[in-house]
């Protein structure tokens, strides 16, 4: 093959990719061609297909019709996993490596250097270290996987990749779970690594990063392919109605129009010189029907803060009282019966039942509206849960679907269902639009106005700018303290200089 030749070959190839689950067909035309030394960006609504065509690239599974070639060359069988490591790993924002292991011991876990028939610790460390060197990734190797941040857990897992000799790297929304510094050094590596002839296939929900990191862009939309193109060719209006099927207009239409809450309106919650290792001495209130965000860098204690109110963690020092009762910390049954809501951060680990229906995940919270003793009105749960799935557009079959056949942004609606169906009094939400993809993100948002109209107290954690712009005021921590507070028609720069805490150490 001449130069020019073998570069024309793309070194991903997926041609005609069918793959059905039951009823539901995940994709029903997947195409996808990458090049080499390319970012290649993938998008789609939640549920369009991306994942599993991930799925299918990285040989997890084999799809019902279509091929996939690497380099021109068949992939490999399905059970020559070894194989299918030396051409290509996925990153998820899940972990895949073991937690309660070193960083070391996960680089070569299965295939540590031996001496005299023994595993040499020490070799196993320089190794290591000389791996994580090679590709400029600064972790200890000693550490323990799960004391890492998210983004160093995710370097590593992308040097294991690396050391198995995969060149292509599958990112699958790795930055849903990481605040704006960590992005940035995520994009700086990404950018390195395509510079060292690294290619990368970048899932996300967040389109702007789609235009900072990729060259090149595909959309799925409905299980099929729609199209390819250089992300210059594609500004973001076109590439949301490449997305969704419809103009940015109609989808703009829907959006709700914000609304000012009234400041007569009496505090719902009250909470007073709140105080753990995260945060310190936080003050805060939330009035009936209105929504408060809480803003800071992964560091700030924003999120534990909001988890001790939802009664996921127990602070220090301090009360927080619910329409005057004071909440008892610790406990998710004592927050779910003062009349919290929460979309926890995690809905993997604090989300959801996997094996259960969406249907009962999504009443779980109400069993005893529907019946006494335990005994379930079925058809009503039913009609509840459909309802549900409908006004938070959720793409399923129906509620009796379990929930672990959900894509991730779908599985992330059902939580707020969960979270919305037991009509709280106050709903807090944690990150809640993660994996959501943009039109869904206005859906979403929509049901939390509702709450609110109905005189919900709401407190929004959030990374996304988005997410807070709909908020009454926005309070800022930086280290564990309140720093700032801004009332709604704040400004971006403004808002990122409070969070980034360059505007208050003067
Ligand atoms: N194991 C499974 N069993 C049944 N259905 C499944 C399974 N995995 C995926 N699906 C369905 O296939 C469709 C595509 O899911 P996929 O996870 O590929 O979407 P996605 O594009 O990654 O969405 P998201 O942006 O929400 O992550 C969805 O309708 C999903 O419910
Ligand atoms: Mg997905």
């Amino acid at each position: 093959m001449s130069v020019q030749e073998s570069q024309l070959v793309p070194l991903v190839e997926a041609r005609g990719i069918v793959k059905r689950y039951g009823p539901t067909t995940a994709l029903a035309d997947g195409r996808l061609t990458v090049l080499s030394g390319e970012s290649h960006a993938l998008v789609g609504r939640n549920g369009a297909g991306k994942s599993t065509l991930v799925t299918v690239l990285t040989g997890l599974q084999a799809p019902d019709e279509g091929t996939v070639r690497f380099d021109g060359e068949p992939a490999p069988q399905l059970a020559d996993r070894d194989a299918w490591r030396r051409k290509v790993a996925c990153v998820y924002q899940h972990p895949t490596v073991v937690p309660e292991l070193t960083v070391a011991e996960n680089l070569f876990i299965n295939r540590q250097p031996l001496h005299r028939g023994f595993i040499s610790w020490r070799r196993l460390k320089t190794e290591a270290a000389a791996l994580l060197d090679t590709w400029d990734v600064h972790v200890d190797p000693e550490a323990r996987t799960a004391d890492l941040k998210v983004e160093d857990r995710q370097m590593v897992e992308i040097a294991r990749a690396l050391s198995f000799g995969a060149r292509f790297i599958v990112l699958d929304e790795p930055t849903a779970q990481l605040d704006k510094r960590e992005i940035e050094r995520l994009f700086s590596r990404m950018r390195a690594l395509q510079d060292s002839g690294v290619t990368f296939l970048f899932i996300s929900h967040h389109l702007q990063e789609v235009y900072e990191v990729c060259q090149t862009v595909t959309v799925l939309r409905d299980a099929r392919w729609i199209t390819t193109a250089p992300v210059a060719d594609l500004p973001r209006a076109a590439l949301i109605e490449a997305m969704a099927g419809e103009s940015m207009e109609t989808i703009a239409e829907q959006a709700v129009q914000e609304q000012i809450v009234d400041d007569s309106a009496p505090v719902l919650l009250e909470v007073r010189g709140l105080t753990s290792d995260a945060y310190d001495s936080v003050d805060l209130t939330v009035r009936r029907g209105e929504v408060v965000g809480l803003a800071g860098s992964s560091a700030s204690g924003k999120i534990e803060l909001a988890e001790a109110i939802a009664g996921l963690r127990a602070p220090t020092a301090g009360t927080a009282r619910l329409d005057g009762e004071r909440l008892q910390f610790g406990s998710v049954q004592a927050a779910l019966k003062a009349g919290i809501g929460c979309v926890p951060r995690d809905r993997h680990e604090q989300g959801l039942v996997r094996g259960m229906t969406i249907g009962d995940n999504a009443t779980m919270s109400v069993l005893d509206r529907f019946g006494r003793f335990g005994f379930i009105g079925t058809d009503r749960k039913r009609g509840f849960a459909t309802e549900l799935i409908d006004r938070l557009d959720i793409h399923a079959e129906g509620p009796e679907q379990p929930v672990s056949d959900l894509s991730g942004g779908n599985a992330q609606k059902v939580v707020m269902a969960r979270a919305l169906a037991s009509d709280p009094r106050l709903l807090v939400l944690i990150n809640p639009t993660a994996g959501v993809d943009v039109k869904s993100k206005e859906s979403l948002l929509a049901r939390v106005d509702s709450a609110r109209e109905d005189g919900t107290a709401v407190l929004v954690v959030s990374d996304e700018l988005d997410d807070l712009r709909r908020c009454d005021r926005v309070l800022v921590l930086f280290h564990g303290r309140v720093v700032a507070e801004h009332p709604a028609g704040w400004r971006d720069h403004e808002l990122i200089a409070s969070i980034e805490g360059v505007d208050h150490h003067g």
